[in-house]
């Protein structure tokens, strides 16, 4: 970005950030917590392990994504955010947009909480249009109280500065009537048929137990009056304690609820019936077994559901940063009505000169065929059972199993489908990996030592495979540009 633009864009953010934020008293929090991220961002752009083509802020830690949308013309990307640590704490909302998906530019702390009005954290939440086709965010405000929903409205076209609703909380506990709620959070708005839903996790049992989705519809226009409607899904397991960030939205013709369950996030695919009102799942499965968590979700103007999640590196603390985003995903429907998440194909245009190995059969052996630290990578292995085969990347073993059909990436294991054939796509960036196979039918964040091990990156087989069409790129970092954080 020039620097003209630049020297624009924070001053509008100084400007509208102090006209929005003098309505609600946080002018001083945003602007202390945006100097206590520039302070940090030199201890963690120094860190050789830090990805570099997976979205991140400009330090500290970060975890969920938060109002996910396309609007004017940008992917916003909203995240929960501690500008003063690299460990949770003083939840804000991190705010970044980006054209193309590959390359993203730093905005101003979106949110902070507003201490004057007895607000800690600014917790998880989504986004959607207006009466007025501009844009909402609905989010969890927590407190020395109960948990509340409350709502904020950006004051200019770039949602760069925030303006919370007079009207807040919108939402509190006291809508659910004697229905008694534990850990509630994470509102996430839909419309449907012209009307405002939104959906809300928590647990139905005090010590713990059955994870449920509550289920609410707009009593006004402007969204300021909401209605409970009811549990609209308890989770089946009572194993699961507590349901995170659900997502309730429709990909083709159906419809999809995502939830983080403490654990793994899950997908089911089925029907929703908004009278009754219930979710009726007809397949359900893990999203991703690896370190991915807290999902949310965009519609971009081609009509792609994108899934956005929040990608765990544990990283030290003495490092200045935690986390990524995990590479925004395509959700799709397989034949059978099974979530299939693909790499967004932009990802592609950060690939330099391709590196093509002629197909190679091993027996129980192991081949070294590139070599490196940020790579995305391509082949077809042929196999079969009893035999496996894979790949190794610093340390990690991506392990195919043709009988079951599993793949199992450092330590966790996902369902790629049985037969003699994997197509597997590996995406290396410093520290995290990510794994698909059979064209989505599995995908696996993972975190990789990124330390001093080797390079290589090795083929291998215990019994005989064939590995085919694999083509490797080197991958180039993707253009963040730091905006009020240089
Ligand atoms: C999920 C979560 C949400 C909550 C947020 C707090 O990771 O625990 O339920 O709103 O993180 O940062």
């Amino acid at each position: 970005m020039d620097l003209s633009r630049r020297s624009l864009l924070l001053a509008a953010g100084t400007a509208l950030g102090s006209k929005a934020v003098a309505a609600s008293g946080d002018a001083a929090a945003l602007a202390e917590a945006m100097k206590a991220v520039r302070d940090a961002v030199p201890k963690a752009a120094s860190d050789p392990a830090r990805p570099v083509y997976h979205f991140h802020p400009p330090a500290q830690w970060h975890n969920d994504p938060n109002g996910t949308l396309f609007y004017k013309g940008w992917h916003h990307l909203f995240y929960q955010f501690n500008p003063y640590g690299s460990e949770w704490g003083h939840m804000h909302w991190g705010h970044a947009r980006s054209r193309d998906l590959i390359g993203w530019e730093h905005l101003p702390i979106a949110l902070a909480p507003s201490k004057d009005k007895g607000e800690e954290h600014v917790f998880s939440g989504g986004a959607i249009l207006g009466p007025d086709g501009r844009p909402r965010v609905f989010y969890t405000s927590i407190g020395n109280r109960p948990p509340e929903q409350w709502l904020a409205e950006p004051l200019d076209d770039d949602l760069i500065a925030w303006k919370k609703s007079p009207a807040n909380p919108v939402l509190s506990l006291q809508s659910h009537g004697p229905l008694v709620v534990n850990e509630w959070r994470d509102p996430f708005p839909f419309r449907e048929a012209g009307v405002d839903y939104m959906v809300c996790g928590g647990n139905l049992r005090p010590s713990g137990g059955q994870g449920a989705v509550q289920l609410y519809r707009a009593e006004n226009a402007v969204m300021t009056a909401w209605k409970h409607l009811g549990p609209v899904f308890i989770h089946p397991d009572r194993a699961i304690w507590n349901i995170e960030c659900p997502n309730l939205f429709r990909l083709g013709n159906k419809w999809v609820l995502l939830l983080s369950p403490e654990g793994p996030t899950q997908y089911f695919v089925g029907e929703l019936d908004l009278k009754q009102p219930r979710f009726l799942p007809e397949r359900q499965g893990i999203l991703d077994p690896g370190k991915s968590y807290a999902s949310n979700i965009s519609v971009d103007p081609a009509g792609r559901t994108l899934l956005w999640l929040w990608g765990k590196t544990d990283t030290p603390r003495d490092k200045g940063w935690n986390s990524v985003m995990a590479l925004p995903r395509v959700l799709s429907l397989s034949d059978i009505g099974d979530l299939r998440q693909s790499p967004l194909a932009e990802i592609t245009g950060l690939r330099e000169a391709v590196r093509e190995t002629p197909d190679i059969t091993l027996a129980d052996g192991s081949r070294a065929v590139a070599s490196g630290d940020c790579l995305d990578f391509e082949c077809v292995i042929d196999v079969a059972a009893p035999a496996t085969a894979g790949i190794r990347v610093r340390g990690a073993e991506i392990l195919f199993d043709p009988k079951p059909g599993t793949l199992r990436v450092g330590g966790v294991t996902g369902f790629a489908g049985a037969g003699k054939r994997v197509k597997l796509r590996v995406l290396l960036d410093k520290r995290v990996v990510e794994v698909y196979a059979n064209d989505g039918a599995a995908a696996i964040f993972q975190t990789v030592d990124a330390s001093n091990g080797p390079l290589d990156v090795e083929i291998f087989a215990r019994g005989q495979a064939a590995f085919r069409s694999l083509r490797v790129w080197k991958m180039k970092p993707a253009p963040m540009d730091p905006g009020p954080f240089s």
